[in-house]
């Protein structure tokens, strides 16, 4: 029989930071526990007036943030520095300066406990994040990466081997839903206020296009459904409909259901090419719930299963970076010496085949 106390003698603890937009995440987890505890901090509120993102303002919360929700999470898990046996940072993609604060951070608190410092892709972090739900997919597997930089299909057969199926050509997923949010004159993050807005509208009221649809590969293209959203909104301006909440709920329900349709065809062809069942959603986007619907659906009928991360955990996160340094520890892929060395740096573009098993 094995004991608490043995498991967690073998068990290397990990905190995780993840600044790389605008959420700042604190996790700690444990090659054998799993996650033990996450705090999270969004800055939805701040760059609200401001209609988006706005860099230097992430990078100034991130700074006032980083610190006290690291004493949380480490107060929630009961440990202690000196318990910690790797530090993980998300060292790109994302904005330059938000980085920079959660590298530095983590790189100094890991040199002053003598411990290394493990640089983790965000989008690993995303693709890896289902597995933290109750029941967890089993590799290989198609993900779906939905999020509000990236549109991704991939074969994943194992962790840090990833093959890239098909990806976005313009706009992501995320930011045709937050674009046409905005068109419809909704805050941001727009992706959450359309989807709310849509459940009370027709999504046959508006023909959309839904690009690429039938390109016979996995590429996506959003950019001409904006437009398309553009010019539906100009006529209802014109006809003096703009302000009428059951038209706009209209679009709003034909703008999801187009972005939604793309989605899973494209998803659904990829387990088709692939010869795979089990298909993964990860990023933002996959909070959606028409998607999540959508998906459930097809996969039950083709003898199938769709997995997403616990809701909570689909946006930005601490949980997710510290998990991927956990199975990237686990499956031997990290370096923990070299990762002691005192030089760092962020990767604001960081291809995801970089972070891949030649
Ligand atoms: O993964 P994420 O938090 O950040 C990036 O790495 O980009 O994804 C944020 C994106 C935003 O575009 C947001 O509008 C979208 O995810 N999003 C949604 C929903 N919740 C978040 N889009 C559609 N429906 C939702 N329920
Ligand atoms: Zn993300």
């Amino acid at each position: 029989m094995l004991w608490r106390s043995d498991i967690h003698y073998h068990d290397m603890l990990i905190i995780g930071f993840e600044s790389s937009c605008d959420e700042t995440g604190v996790a700690i987890a444990g090659t054998d526990r799993g996650l033990i505890a996450h705090a999270l901090h969004s800055q939805i509120a701040m760059h609200r007036e401001y209609g988006g993102v706005v860099p230097e303002l992430a990078s100034r919360d991130h700074i006032r943030r980083i610190v006290p929700l690291t004493r949380e999470v480490m107060a929630q898990a009961g440990v202690k520095p000196g318990d910690l046996g790797a530090v993980a940072y998300t060292a790109g993609p994302g904005l330059a300066g938000a980085l920079l604060v959660g590298a530095s951070f983590a790189k100094s608190f890991a040199w002053s406990l003598g411990l290394p410092a493990i640089p983790i892709h965000h989008l690993e972090g995303h693709l890896l994040s289902p597995q933290l739900a109750d029941e967890a997919p089993d590799f290989p597997f198609v993900a779906l990466l939905v999020s509000g930089g990236h549109t991704q299909l991939m074969r994943v057969a194992g962790v840090g081997r990833y093959e890239l199926l098909g990806e976005t050509l313009d706009d992501a997923a995320g930011e045709a839903f937050d674009k046409s949010a905005k068109l419809l004159g909704l805050s941001y993050p727009g992706g959450p206020e359309l989807s709310r807005l849509a459940q009370s509208g027709n999504p046959a009221a508006y023909d959309l296009p839904r690009p690429m649809l039938h390109s016979g590969n996995l590429d996506f293209s959003f950019s001409g459904l904006k437009t398309a959203v553009l010019t539906r909104m100009r006529a209802l301006d014109a006809s003096g409909r703009a302000a009428d909440p059951a038209a706009r709920a209209d679009l709003a329900a034909a703008t999801e259901a187009a972005i939604v349709d793309v989605l899973a065809t494209k998803a659904l062809q990829a387990l088709r090419q692939t010869g795979l069942r089990t298909l993964v959603v990860a990023g933002g986007v996959g909070a959606n719930q028409r998607l999540r619907s959508r998906l459930q659906t097809a996969l039950a009928a083709m003898g199938g299963r769709v997995y997403f991360p616990p809701l909570s955990l689909c946006t930005d996160n601490g949980a997710m970076i510290a998990w991927a340094a956990v199975q990237r520890v686990r499956a031997g892929l990290v370096d923990l010496q070299d990762f002691k060395r005192p030089e760092f740096g962020v990767r604001p573009r960081w291809d995801l085949q970089d972070v891949c098993i030649a």
